[in-house]
Order: C-alpha cells, then structure tokens, then sequence
C-alpha cells in the first residue's frame, strides 16, 4: 500500500469516541468507498451496516453528490453568513420546508448534530423571552439520552459516561427517566407494549420546578447513540399532551431519525406527533458535508420579528451557517433521496430487516433485539467485571470479516444505507452470525 494512503506517524491525531492506544497499534483505515461498501487501506471491502455514523443514507460516492460539491467549490465556494446569502441556501432551505411536517417553515443552518441541538435549546429560551415568558428557562432532558457532546446537549443528554468528567454543565436542567425495560419489552419487533406510561413522569417534574419555570423538554424520538430505544406505543403522543397542557415546547432530535431512517422523511410524521422544534444533521448532506438544521413552526421564528427592521433578530449563528458546498451538497442529497425514493424505502424494507435481525435470537450472549425501520440493535450479556468488552470484539472481529457495525456499551447498532438490497442485507446477518458464534 502506498504511504500517501497509510501513514507511518499516528500520534498527532487525538482522535474523538475512539480508543486510541489500541487504535495506533492496531489501526483500522479506509481508503474508498462506493455505494454499500468500503474498501479498506490493505485492499479489503467491508460492508457499511451503520452508514458511516448513521449518515449516509444514499450510500457512499453517490455521483450527483460529488458532483454537485465539485461543481460548487469552482463556482461560489464560500459566502459569508451574516447579512449576506446566496441562493443555493435559499433553495435548499425551501426544499426542506417542504419536506418538514406543516407549519414548520423555517430552518436554521449549523454544521452538525450537536450545534443543532445547542441551537434548539437557545431558540426555545429565546422565544419565550420574545413572548413575554422569559421565566420560563428550564430544560427538560431525559436519561441515556444523546444529543452531542456540546454544552447544551451534553446538559440534557443523560449518558452518565459524556457527562461525569465536564463539571457542573448547564443549570436549570432536569431528566425524565428513560423507557428501556427489557424485563416487559426483550425482543419486541417495532414498538413495544410497555412504557408509555413512563412520560407521565413528565408531569411530575414539571410540577416540582412548577409548569411557568419550563421552556422546552427535548427527546429523540428514537434513540440510537444510547444503544437504540424504541419509544413505547403511545409514549411520545403523551409527552405531546402534557407539553401542550403547559405551554412547554417540545424538541424532537431528529439527528439519526430524519432523512429516511425509519420509512418517513420524519419520525414526527411517522409517529404522528408534531414538534415544536426539529434538530437535524447527518443525512441532511449524505454526512459528505458538515451541516445541521433546526426546523422551527412559524409561530416561533415569527415571535423573533419585531422591533426595528435594521436589528439582528436573533443573535446566534455560525461562521458556516448554510455553506455554498454544503448547500449545493444538500439540494443533490434530497434529489438522490426523490429519485430514488430513499425516504420511504425503510418502510417497504423493514419487514424483512426486521425477519432477519431477529433471527439472530438464539447466538450466545444475546439478550434483547430490537429494531424500528431500517435500524436494529443487539444486546449481549456483558462479561463479568468488563462491561463493553464483548460488543468491542464483536466490533473487531466483524471489521476483520469485512462488517461495519457500530457498539456501545454492550449493544451492537445497525443503519445501514437505505440503498441496501435484501441480498446484501442477508450478507450483513450472515457474516453477524458468524461474529456472533465465534468466541466473543
Ligand atoms: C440524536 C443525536 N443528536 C445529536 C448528535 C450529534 O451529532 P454530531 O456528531 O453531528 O454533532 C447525534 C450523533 O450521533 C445524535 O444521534
């Protein structure tokens, strides 16, 4: 292999969420990709069964894509975002819009998940300070939750591991218990039976802090970095209530959720539950690109637009807020998507993803599968005094046998591309058997 594509020096490089140490001694490199697989540094494939970090949706090098980023960086390769524009953020804007549940009409560019989280949060305080509610300050997370790694979301997140080392973090926050129950719940398909009683607890916390102190209570919809939680039938149509009863807004985290993941555009319209506020990233540029976007129901950005026409209306936003590449790489990312009817397509795939997931049951160590669209998720038995030990050999042993799939803790997550075929999703469980049977 040549040394332009595997470097001899890995010591500058502190990566993020990896192992190092045993990542240097040990590295495992990709050099190019193509639809549902990557070609690693030594020359072998690897099939994508986590679209990269639940990012690329249309699958790898798709040629609209690349061309149109080749195309941008010769023609506008950047504009500045405050004050100025251009028009590819305009469109791109519109065609988002368009795609977002109604009344939802306006969105704000970031560069990633967690900014699009951090931006939500602000937004929500915000607009209850433009309406005369500026008492209102206390966000409302929920256990194991993930929604990034800055401030803000790190605040709301409840993921014990992102949070025990960063001090005191925002104040004002509160948790709502989480919904994994595998003792009612273990190897449902799709949404399970028991929890929904769960968001009651909602009700309970506001009335501690007192319903006037609460601004927003931000969820995923379905939660997938924690190691994929199916929200429980009826769950999130109760958060919805008890906002509503309150005056609370509620923000779903559609950062692995939008674009397609579970057989919608949205999981607010697969759920049928209307947000007041929508963070997104990942799929929204194919993860090609860095950029995030929070969608907003008009009567939110609308409350921002008054007083004198020449002052900024909301003093937040991004040197990258809406990039021409990034913009150009979005508008060829939801025409792939349309072309090829990507944002429905889990919907026809699942029942036979789902067939397939589950029919890894009987491996050794697995405790619980579940799954929702083109998402699925397999908890082992932790070794005894080595949590996550088992599912990162998995992880190793799959890469070696030419599997991408993702680990926390001792879940193993799968999202693949939702171009992938059923021959390849067959492929995907042949080889996670084989991983399974092995001694892990
Ligand atoms: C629900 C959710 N929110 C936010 C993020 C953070 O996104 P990013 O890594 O782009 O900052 C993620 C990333 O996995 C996510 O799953």
């Amino acid at each position: 292999m040549s040394d332009r594509v595997a470097p001899n020096n890995l010591e500058a490089f502190w990566m993020p969420f990896t192992a190092n140490r045993q990542f240097k001694k040990a590295p495992r490199m990709f050099a190019s990709a193509k639809d549902m697989y990557y070609k690693t540094v030594d020359g072998r494939t690897v099939l994508d069964g986590t679209a990269g970090l639940w990012c690329v949706n249309a699958g790898h090098c798709r040629p609209k894509i690349t061309e149109a980023i080749r195309a941008q960086a010769g023609e506008l390769d950047y504009a500045p975002a405050f004050q100025l524009g251009h028009p590819k953020a305009f469109e791109l804007a519109n065609r988002l819009v368009d795609l977002a549940p109604e009344g939802m009409g306006h969105v704000f560019y970031t560069n990633s998940g967690s900014e699009s989280v951090d931006t939500a949060l602000k937004i929500a305080l915000a607009y209850h300070r433009a309406n005369g509610q500026g008492e209102r300050f206390r966000l409302i997370g929920r256990e194991r939750a993930y929604h990034g790694i800055n401030f803000g979301g790190t605040s709301v997140g409840g993921i014990v591991s992102n949070r025990k080392m960063f001090g005191t973090l925002l104040t004002g926050v509160d948790h709502i218990p989480h919904t994994h129950l595998p003792e009612k719940n273990a190897f449902t398909k799709g949404q399970p039976d028991h929890g929904a009683d769960l968001a009651d607890t909602l009700e309970r916390i506001v009335a501690l802090h007192d319903p006037s102190t609460v601004a927003a209570v931000i969820v995923e919809p379905v939660a997938g970095s924690t190691g994929v939680l199916i929200p429980p039938k009826g769950y999130l149509q109760r958060l919805r209530e008890i906002c509503d009863k309150h005056g609370i807004l509620l923000i779903f985290d559609e950062v692995i959720t939008g674009f397609g993941r579970i057989g919608a555009p949205f999981a607010a319209e697969y759920f049928g539950v209307t947000p007041d506020i929508m963070t997104t990233a990942k799929g929204l540029t194919n993860g090609v690109i860095p950029m995030g976007a929070v969608f907003v129901k008009d009567e939110i950005h609308d409350a921002f637009m008054n007083g004198p026409e020449h002052m900024i209306e909301f003093m937040h936003g991004y040197t990258y807020s809406g990039n021409p590449i990034a913009s150009a790489a979005g508008l060829a990312t939801l025409e792939t998507y349309q072309d090829e009817g990507l944002l429905t397509r889990a919907k026809e795939l699942s029942p036979y993803w789902e067939e397939q997931l589950h029919s890894l049951k009987d491996c050794p160590h697995v405790i619980d599968i579940r799954n929702l669209g083109l998402i699925g998720a397999i908890e082992l038995e932790p070794i005894a005094g080595e949590p996550t030990k088992r599912a990162f050999s998995a992880f190793l042993k799959a890469y070696e046998d030419g599997l991408l799939i993702r680990t926390t803790g001792d879940i193993i997550a799968l999202s693949p591309p939702l171009i992938i075929s059923k021959a390849e999703i067959d492929e995907l469980f042949d080889k996670l058997r084989k991983v399974l049977m092995s001694n892990i």
